[in-house]
């Protein structure tokens, strides 16, 4: 029931109607008794936005695409990870003074990340091939270094895949040499295989004998050809479903103080996905 006392929340992104993030907060929210309601927010400018939520007394914000950099000119203090991988996709208001709210941001998309593929692996001392040199591969770059994984990098652009590396300080591995590579884990970051071009592969599929666990991070369709691949050829697999869930319940933890109810969360989310047929 939304009153006077309904702490708010939501997310900033452009477009943001098909985030299935309200879907996963709100149930978490109603699942744990939490007088809270989570929003989606377009903003026309993200200045504006943001100076906007700070004065109407939100709690805390996701921040996706294509604002996960720029919001960060406005914060008061930025999480040292998510200043090391150069972008925010969670603010908090700590509103404990109420003469003085201060912003805070982090990156809760390398821990679900990580926390995903902890599932089936063990990171430190691990080696997982990531594919793809976007934001997304540099998140999950930076975060599988942060738990003491080694991390090789593969994309399709060397050029990109080679700045990203050595960013990371890590090998790049040039597509024609992928064949060399085995490791405990490969991880897709790209867009590749995503509805509707369902066919796509980021990598050839006889090679996907050379991990142990292979992890998507797109989770519409839910079982990518990459995962379907992969699973004919013995890996493990952890479905996109997985990072997003575990984003979230990082955001909800640092928001409310209080371990995310994993399950409802990742039933919210399926139930979003079914809806939408994919
Ligand atoms: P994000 O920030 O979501 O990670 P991005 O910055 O657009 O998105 O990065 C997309 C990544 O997916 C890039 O590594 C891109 O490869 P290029 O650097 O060669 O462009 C990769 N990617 C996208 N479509 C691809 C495709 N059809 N085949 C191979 N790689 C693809």
């Amino acid at each position: 029931m939304i009153n006077g006392h309904t702490q708010l929340f939501g997310i900033v992104g452009r477009p943001v109607t098909h985030s299935m993030s309200p879907a996963m907060h709100n149930a978490a929210f109603s699942e744990l008794g939490i007088n809270g309601v989570y929003v989606p927010m377009q903003p026309d400018s993200l200045e504006q936005g943001f100076y906007g939520l700070r004065s109407l007394g939100f709690s805390g914000v996701s921040v996706t695409v294509p604002f996960k950099v720029d919001i960060m000119a406005f914060l008061d203090h930025i999480d040292p990870v998510a200043q090391k991988i150069g972008a925010v996709n969670t603010l908090l208001f700590d509103r404990n003074n109420p003469d003085q709210v201060i912003s805070k941001g982090y990156n809760t998309d390398w821990l679900g990340a990580n926390q995903a593929l902890a599932e089936e692996v063990t990171l430190a001392d691990s080696t997982v091939l990531v594919i793809g040199a976007g934001g997304a591969a540099r998140a999950v770059g930076f975060g599988l270094l942060e738990a003491g994984a080694q991390v090789i990098i593969a994309n399709r652009t060397a050029s990109k895949g080679q700045e990203l590396a050595a960013q990371l300080g890590c090998p790049f591995v040039a597509a024609t040499d992928i064949a060399t590579i085995q490791a405990d884990a490969l991880i897709n970051t790209t867009s590749v295989g995503m509805h509707p071009h369902i066919d796509g592969l980021p990598i050839a599929a006889e090679l996907l004998d050379h991990f142990a666990v292979v992890m998507d991070i797109v989770y519409a369709p839910l079982q990518t050809r990459l995962l379907r691949e992969a699973a004919l050829r013995g890996c493990r697999t952890i479905d996109g479903l997985q990072m997003l869930l575990h984003q979230g319940a990082a955001q909800f933890s640092l928001w409310t103080g209080q371990s995310a109810p994993h399950a409802t969360m990742r039933q919210a989310l399926l139930r979003e996905l079914q809806a939408r047929a994919i």
